[in-house]
């Protein structure tokens, strides 16, 4: 069975792919334009997995070039599309180009779904489609509230772009919304390389810890939260990634699925900000360098995810800890410190 991933070479594309190969009755074909990622990573997806999916440097909002990957590639049973852009900060400066990317692409990607009868998509989505929420924890049926940025509106009209889609076509899809993706693979060599200054919270831990950031910052101390600091639901990439495999499996396998089905993927643990660099002290033995600031704007004091549906449909269980989360993270530093 041919599977298409669009994203492969970027973080959580890659992990995914990872599990895919590790089934032997899957082949595997993926897509990315390099815009935020190397092509090296084929190079560790190989390493790790044994095996080397064939590839496409492409841009998903070029047709021409998307039309010639399903003509080549006549029989994709499945497409996982990660293929966006995510950094919500620049997708306040720059909102056309995250709306003409996330969006173009994914209405290309759709429109040969139809042409060439793919039964299976699974899609990206994000916890920030919840917004500030009211109620802890937040399962499927909490309703969305208005979107603080361009990016979370891009998901969120993606949402709605497949739900009137299963009206066109017989395609059966499942939007995962997942939560904070964070970690690396338990060997050290792969995880998340982000291009430029991180935003995200692991990666500023993980390179304060180098000493590529002097002091890091953590954003608000007033919360009304345990500690004062915000809390979020991390959960470990490869558990993502493993989530994707047994949602494959359900669309595949499982006639009765509703055409249009969403799954949140989170731990169900809320942690703050002090408790996860904590964590990190614990499994590095090493004192981080950080001070307590003021907050980040457009932050929400806290959320976390209910699961429950993903465990009960998709028999997914997130197997790995926090700490597990923070040490394959800096496994992970560490080896790109020595290359
Ligand atoms: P990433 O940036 O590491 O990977 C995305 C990949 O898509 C990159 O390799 C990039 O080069 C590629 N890409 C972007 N636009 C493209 C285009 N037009 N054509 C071809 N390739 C293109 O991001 P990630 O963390 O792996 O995220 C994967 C998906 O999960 C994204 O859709 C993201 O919005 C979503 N998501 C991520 C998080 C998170 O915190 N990482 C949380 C929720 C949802
Ligand atoms: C986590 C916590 C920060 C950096 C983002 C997107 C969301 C989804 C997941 C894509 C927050 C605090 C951070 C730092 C800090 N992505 N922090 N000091 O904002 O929860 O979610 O990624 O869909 O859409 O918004 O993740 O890792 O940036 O922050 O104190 O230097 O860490 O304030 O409370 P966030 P994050």
């Amino acid at each position: 069975m041919k599977i298409l991933i669009t994203g492969i070479t970027g973080y959580i594309g890659s992990h995914t792919a990872i599990e895919i190969l590790k089934s032997p009755k899957l082949e595997l074909i993926g897509i990315d334009n390099l815009s935020n990622s190397n092509v090296a990573s084929l190079d560790r997806i190989e390493q790790i997995s044994g095996r080397k999916p064939k590839f496409y440097e492409i841009d998903l909002c070029d047709k021409e070039a998307l039309a010639n990957v399903f003509e080549k590639e006549k029989d994709i049973a499945g497409i996982i599309h990660f293929a966006a852009l995510k950094a919500v900060g620049e997708s306040v400066e720059q909102p056309l180009r995250y709306y003409h990317n996330n969006l173009e692409s994914l209405v290309n990607l759709l429109t040969f779904c139809k042409e060439y009868k793919v039964n299976n998509f699974i899609f990206s989505s994000s916890c920030s489609l919840y917004g500030n929420v009211s109620q802890l924890p937040v399962n499927e049926d909490t309703p969305l509230s208005e979107t603080e940025s361009p990016y979370a509106h891009t998901k969120l009209v993606g949402e709605k772009i497949l739900r009137a889609f299963t009206e066109e076509a017989d395609t059966k899809i499942c939007a995962l919304r997942y939560f904070n993706p964070v970690g690396a693979h338990e060997s050290g060599l792969n995880g998340e390389l982000p291009i430029g200054k991180p935003n995200n919270l692991v990666p500023v831990i993980t390179q304060t810890a180098s000493g590529m950031i002097s002091k890091m910052t953590v954003f608000g101390t007033d919360y009304p939260t345990r500690d004062g600091s915000c809390v979020r639901d991390y959960i470990h990439v490869t558990d993502i990634a493993e989530a994707h495999v047994k949602a494959l499996n359900y669309l595949v396998e499982d006639d009765n699925s509703d055409q249009f089905e969403v799954f949140n993927l989170g731990s169900g643990k809320g942690v703050t900000v002090i408790e996860a660099i904590e964590a990190f002290e614990k499994v590095s033995g090493l004192k981080l360098n950080y001070e307590l600031g003021p907050p980040r704007p457009g932050d929400v004091a806290a959320i976390y995810s209910d699961s429950s549906k993903a465990e009960s449909v998709l028999e997914w269980v997130p197997k790995r800890d926090l700490e597990n989360m923070m040490s394959t993270a800096w496994k992970w530093q560490q080896m790109l410190n020595e290359s």
